[in-house]
């Protein structure tokens, strides 16, 4: 048995809080989100006026420098990002070196932690000049890498980015364009991915950034810090939402089938949960859900795709469950990721990308977090506690005598 007050007699106050649901890790003046109100707001400015009147580079520009850009500083900022796009040629040798079925998540992960190799000017996060060159350098060239990882993925031909071209459309043509054929971005569909990256590029103290901060906290390389936040937002119950969500409205498969599947959800001896449905911190809509669910209807539209089954059994089972007694009393609302899976898979993404567009458009706030830490001041190395329930002290025991 441990004597637990004799282990933390020196530690003054301590608190015992998993998962950090009720304690600050910091101060910050990034992101705000009121859970109870529905509200998201960058820099102070609500998601859906920066979604409907904003572009991503703008976003990215606020969440850095904390205001909006004037005309010239945006023109500036767009072509010092636009002229760090390219990687340096001798990476394309890491994606080789990657087995032809990897998970896109996998080369990406890899691949951005190996940068950090490529530029070791960015290790003195002392210098302001470096860091910036580094956000900069990290928001140009994950468009890039993300593209490479998808080409790999699929057993095309790498995509040089295009700087003629905007942030989302130089993506999408990475993505999509192939040899031999002519391929023009459709601009309805690249504002919605401008659109869609608006919508992830920051929200405050998630298990990713905080990861991100946590790794930049020791003084590690920003490119490093920022791998360790893809490895973290990789996993099912953070960026994989989106593709479960959209595998369960495949499992559905049909309106008629969607009292079933509330049924289950509801059933607390089925561990079936409604993906898309629920979030820590909103107990209103996501409002980002709502955005969302604009922006597919325009890129379903787009395409000419007037019946989705996808799309018909999501909106229906989100009426079902809004005038339900169990989701209402619960505050379980579509969040984000209930119609982000068919929107991805509409422009021509395969699942296995979901989470890569994900950790495209969240780098800007990884960035802008561990800016922040570095030029705080009272930032010190993170270090959490914990609460120990392993054995008292007690002595060595030779080999011979162990039983
Ligand atoms: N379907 C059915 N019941 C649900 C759901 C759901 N999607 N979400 C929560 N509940 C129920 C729980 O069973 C629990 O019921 P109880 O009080 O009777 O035990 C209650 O609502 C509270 O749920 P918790 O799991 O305690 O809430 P928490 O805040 O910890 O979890 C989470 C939030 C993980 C998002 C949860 O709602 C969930 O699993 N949703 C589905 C997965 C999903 O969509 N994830 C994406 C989140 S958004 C993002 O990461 C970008």
């Amino acid at each position: 048995v441990v004597n637990i007050s004799s282990l933390y007699k020196d530690t003054g106050m301590f608190t015992y809080d998993p998962g950090f649901t009720s304690t600050a890790s910091c101060e910050s003046k990034i992101t705000y989100i009121d859970g109870d109100e529905g509200t998201l707001l960058y820099r102070g400015y609500p998601i859906e006026q920066l979604a409907d009147h904003g572009d991503f580079l703008e976003s990215c520009y606020l969440l850095l420098y904390g205001e909006l850009p004037t005309k010239t500083q945006k023109d500036d900022f767009v072509t010092r990002v636009t002229y760090h796009t390219m990687i340096h040629e001798q990476m394309n040798r890491f994606y080789s070196g990657f087995r032809r079925d990897a998970h896109p998540m996998a080369i990406l992960c890899g691949t951005v932690g190996a940068l950090s190799a490529f530029y070791h000017d960015s290790t003195d996060i002392s210098d302001p000049h470096q860091r910036m060159v580094a956000s900069l350098r990290m928001i140009a060239k994950l468009p890039t890498m993300a593209a490479m990882a998808y080409k790999y993925h699929v057993g095309q031909p790498f995509v040089y980015p295009r700087n003629d071209l905007g942030y989302a459309a130089n993506f999408l043509h990475m993505c999509f364009a192939v040899p031999c054929e002519e391929y023009k971005v459709n601009p309805v569909l690249a504002r919605a991915m401008d659109r869609i990256f608006i919508l992830h590029a920051d929200h405050e103290q998630n298990a990713s950034t905080s990861t991100v901060r946590l790794a930049g906290s020791s003084g590690a390389n920003p490119f490093a810090c920022i791998a360790a936040g893809i490895a973290c937002l990789w996993g099912p119950a953070h960026g994989g939402a989106n593709e479960a969500a959209l595998n369960m409205l495949s499992e559905i498969g049909s309106v008629d089938r969607i009292p079933e599947f509330v049924a289950r959800a509801k059933d607390k001896n089925d561990p079936f949960r409604l993906m898309g449905f629920g979030h820590r911190v909103y107990k209103n809509y996501d409002p980002r859900a709502k955005i969302m669910q604009k922006t597919c209807h325009e890129v379903l539209g787009e395409l000419g795709i007037k019946d989705d089954p996808l799309l018909d059994i999501a909106m229906e089972l989100e009426k079902i469950a809004l005038n339900d007694p169990y989701f209402v009393e619960k505050k379980l609302y579509p969040n984000i990721d209930f119609y982000s899976g068919i929107t991805l898979r509409a422009l021509g993404f395969p699942t296995t990308m979901f989470t890569v567009l994900f950790a495209l458009a969240r780098t800007v706030g990884w960035i802008a977090q561990w800016k922040e830490m570095v030029e705080d001041p009272s930032q010190r190395i993170g270090r959490p506690r914990q609460l120990y329930t392993g054995a008292s002290k007690r002595d060595y025991v030779p080999i011979d005598q162990r039983r």
